[in-house]
């Protein structure tokens, strides 16, 4: 069990100790805002991509996915209001001077985050990058880093379909970086100046009902909508399903991918109890959003958004028609020429559901006496470390070539150094479910110890078997015990 949950500071202080996250530019000091992603980092980021690509585009008919540039012209973000409407007001607190942004109807009522002390408002500011596309100065173009992914599908949108032979209702989805020069990045990965989103525009026709909802099933989470919000009432856990129903929340489609992001994050092992969807209030939503639920987590630094799900209309493909003056109709095969509604957004921030999954892996484990991080062995950043008892010969002969056999397939680790018990422990720290150690009776039996993270218990392998036992304990085939002959466990 774990004995406490861990706060941001000692999240950060682990994942630097670990290699998965280090502050960027430390050598001289660091550039607040910015994170660089070391050895275990990069794959946890690359597996938490991998997995929702896989969810909500592979697996999926009805989506299909487009890479867009970072750099994009100017116009984009005049014609998506970014350029006018993407305003925050700076302000700092009169008693304990931290700085903050504030929403501009917040002017007047918000006290400070950190102690209620009164705001000084320093003036508005706009987050977006800028900079020059042109090597000669007098003749650069002014240009932004994109401050969403989304903005690339919609100015795509011809080409898009044009290309896709899409019909409605389908989805785009889009991963990669996006820039915001944030006033206070603050409380770790939590709010960047560079991140990376994962999106995914929603179009339908108006009206269009969504045929997926039998897939919510009797799926339950903790409603806050505006009205709760408005009125002082607490938030109410419900079904789905029934708050779509009884119009708490007002389509289909927003209760739907609600649902969708919900299992996503726990079939990766997140805590359920830890899930809440919080609608905006009226003065809240974004420029573009008719409708804003936003799935948020209990961090622990309090309710946090995770995601945002915008209902965003027609509002971006009637003002790229208007300000480019080309047509972005779509001829959907059976309603004919249609400019459709994004009814849903669901736009997630990498670094986010990087630091969900870490808080509910990470545990301290008083027996073992080390952190055991118990990722999904999908998340994993190794899925196998291979530890020779015996660090020549034979031993060592055979668990070389068992490594190389399974690096063939899967990211896995090979430590020589220390004893067997302090490589257990290195690989519990790392979140590397499943330990192979091949010993004096390997050489013999031609068989291999393999050893669960999280239970400590052992089983042994015929190595003839053993990557196709990694393979089935991956991918939930078989159970830890079935996966070979059970033996006595050892401690460490
Ligand atoms: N296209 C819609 C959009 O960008 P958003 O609520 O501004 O909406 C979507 O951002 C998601 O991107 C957030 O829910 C969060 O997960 C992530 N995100 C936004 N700003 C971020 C920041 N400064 N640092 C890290 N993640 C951020």
């Amino acid at each position: 069990m774990a004995e406490k949950d861990i706060t941001v500071d000692e999240l950060a202080t682990f994942c630097k100790r670990k290699g998965f996250v280090f502050p960027s530019g430390e050598l001289y000091g660091g550039l607040a805002g910015f994170w660089d992603f070391g050895p275990l980092g990069v794959e946890l980021k690359n597996s938490i991509k991998r997995s929702w690509w896989k969810t909500f585009v592979h697996s999926r008919a009805d989506v299909v996915g487009m890479d867009g540039a970072i750099v994009t012209h100017p116009k984009v973000w005049e014609a998506s209001g970014h350029v006018a409407h993407f305003v925050d007001v700076a302000v700092v607190c009169k008693k304990c001077k931290q700085k903050s942004k504030i929403d501009k109807h917040e002017v007047g009522k918000a006290v400070c985050s950190n102690c209620g002390g009164e705001l000084l408002v320093k003036g508005e500011f706009n987050p977006m990058f800028s900079t020059s596309v042109g090597a000669i100065k007098e003749e650069a173009l002014g240009a932004y880093l994109r401050p969403e992914t989304a903005q690339l599908i919609f100015a795509n949108f011809k080409s898009l379909t044009d290309v896709s032979r899409v019909r409605l209702p389908f989805g785009v989805a889009q991963q990669g970086k996006a820039f915001r020069n944030e006033l206070s990045p603050r409380e770790f990965i939590f709010r960047c100046r560079e991140f990376e989103q994962m999106e995914l525009e929603y179009f339908i026709s108006k009206g269009m009902v969504c045929p997926y909802m039998d897939e919510l099933g009797d799926t339950e989470l903790q409603l806050y909508s505006s009205e709760m919000q408005e009125s002082g009432k607490e938030m109410k856990r419900m079904k789905l399903f029934d708050a779509w129903k009884s119009g708490v929340i007002k389509t289909d489609w927003h209760a739907y991918w609600l649902g969708q992001m919900y299992f996503w994050f726990i079939s990766l092992g997140a805590s359920p109890e830890k899930f809440r969807a919080r609608q905006h209030l009226g003065t809240e939503k974004s420029h573009y959003a008719i409708d804003t639920w936003d799935l948020e987590y209990q961090f622990p630094m309090g309710w946090r958004e995770l995601a945002g799900f915008a209902n965003r209309g027609d509002f971006d493909l009637k003002q790229h028609e208007k300000v480019s003056g080309k047509s972005l109709t779509m001829l959907d095969p059976v309603l004919g020429k249609v400019v459709p509604d994004v009814v849903c957004e669901p736009s997630l921030g990498v670094e986010r559901a990087f630091m969900v999954f870490l808080l509910d892996a990470y545990r301290y484990d008083s027996e073992r006496e080390s952190v055991v991080l118990e990722l999904d062995p999908q998340l994993a950043p190794f899925k196998a470390g291979v530890f020779p008892l015996i660090s020549k010969g034979e031993c060592l002969e055979i668990a070389k070539e068992l490594f190389r056999d399974l690096m063939d397939e899967f990211p896995v680790q090979f430590d020589v150094s220390g004893s067997i018990g302090r490589r257990y422990a290195r690989a519990d720290e790392q979140g590397t479910p499943w330990c192979v150690t091949v010993d004096e009776d390997s050489v013999r039996d031609r068989a291999v110890t393999v050893r669960d993270r999280d239970t400590t218990k052992q089983i042994r392998v015929p190595i003839s078997a053993l990557r196709e036992t990694i393979r089935d304990l991956l991918y939930d085939k078989v159970g830890f015990e079935d996966a070979g002959t059970p033996i006595e466990t050892r401690k460490k």
